[in-house]
């Protein structure tokens, strides 16, 4: 295992030993190959940077208490990238080999993953460019995939704690029948003025619907959670509906988990007023699972939403359920892990 001090990792690029690259050229695509070479050739025309033919993807591998390593659940990251794809006229990586190119960064930079206990995890970056030089507006037939293993820290080297957020009506970071139901490069580069500005601020930026900009969409990179109590003192996860946010597999995860608990699951559009009606909120997302929040500023209405200093009971529990799982601390009834070290014994 590499010399690393693993709790002390931030959200940061580590340099992994090596990375995976696969073209595609002629209508083909190339096995998933390992290379020490982090830089890429392209040609300066290339549609990835003319007209941003660019997706990623982002997953994580961990090291669970018995020793094992597993992968959470990658095929849902190649189906969501094969959607990014086709939504900017790319050509979607095949599924498998988006699996062989994974479990190839892991095997070549297998003691780049962090030890079960410190919270860092193994981080992927999947990424497909369009590589065709193009000066007339259109998208290429040339593509590379590659995938970027990094280690990352543990999201809360502390204690589990919420962050603040601010309402955003200024940027909209993608239309309602754009991209933002893709992980393309550019929803990010339009979000960057409004998010930057949360941050300088010391909070992070919510992001209303587009249209209307009365709905709540989503938190920075993450999707939005709300739990609130029914009248019939039912629990209720509520996360918005919207055609631009993207799908989180975190997200789904969490909402098998509140359903097996017995909570009521509703996806729906979710007025921004009724976060006054909530007792927890969250962002989610693969880097912290979940960031529970404790207020949100919308001071051009000047109302602050405030859900107590603490995490609250609902989320922190599905926080440690997820992770209990990720860590193989508790049972994967739903296969969402592939254990690439089978015989792995304990740390
Ligand atoms: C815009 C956006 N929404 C939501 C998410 C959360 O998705 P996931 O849970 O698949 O990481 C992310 C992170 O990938 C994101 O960038």
């Amino acid at each position: 295992m590499k010399d690393i001090n693993w709790s002390k990792l931030g959200f940061h690029y580590t340099e992994p030993d090596y990375i995976v690259r696969a073209g595609y050229h002629d209508g083909v695509w190339e096995e998933p190959y390992a290379t020490s070479d982090k830089h890429i050739q392209l040609h300066v025309s290339a549609t990835c940077l003319q007209y941003g033919q660019e997706a990623f993807e982002g997953l994580k591998a961990f090291r669970g208490i018995d020793g094992k390593i597993r992968i959470f659940r990658w095929r849902e990251n190649a189906r969501r990238m094969a959607r990014s794809a086709e939504g900017l006229f790319m050509k979607p990586v095949p599924e498998e080999l988006f699996g062989r190119a994974i479990r190839l960064a892991l095997e070549k930079n297998i003691d780049f993953v962090p030890p079960y206990g410190t919270g860092a995890t193994l981080y992927f970056r999947p990424l497909l460019i369009g590589t065709t030089p193009r000066l007339g507006v259109g998208p290429g037939q040339d593509f590379e995939f590659v995938v970027i293993p990094s280690p990352i820290g543990p999201y809360y080297p502390g204690k589990f704690h919420c962050t603040s957020f601010i309402v955003n009506r200024y940027v909209d970071r993608a239309a309602p029948l754009g991209t933002g139901q893709f992980k393309v490069g550019g929803n990010y580069a339009a979000s960057f003025r409004a998010t930057e500005a949360a941050h300088a601020m010391g909070l992070d930026c919510l992001f209303l619907d587009s249209k209307y900009h009365r709905y709540i969409d989503e938190c920075s990179a993450a999707n939005f959670i709300g739990i609130k109590r029914t009248t019939n003192d039912k629990i209720e996860y509520l996360t918005p509906r919207s055609s631009a946010i993207l799908p989180s597999i975190t997200n789904d995860s969490l909402m098998t988990l509140a359903r097996e608990r017995g909570y009521k699951v509703t996806r729906r559009h979710i007025r921004l007023e009724e976060l006054a009606d909530m007792s927890e909120a969250a962002a989610c997302g693969t880097a912290c699972v979940i960031s529970p929040i404790d207020r949100v500023l919308d001071p051009e209405r000047n109302v602050t939403y405030s859900f107590g200093s603490e995490p609250g009971p609902i989320l922190s529990e599905l926080y440690r359920a997820l992770r209990d799982i990720q860590f193989g601390r508790a049972e994967d009834k739903h296969g969402w892990c592939e254990i690439i070290n089978e015989g792995a014994e304990g740390d």
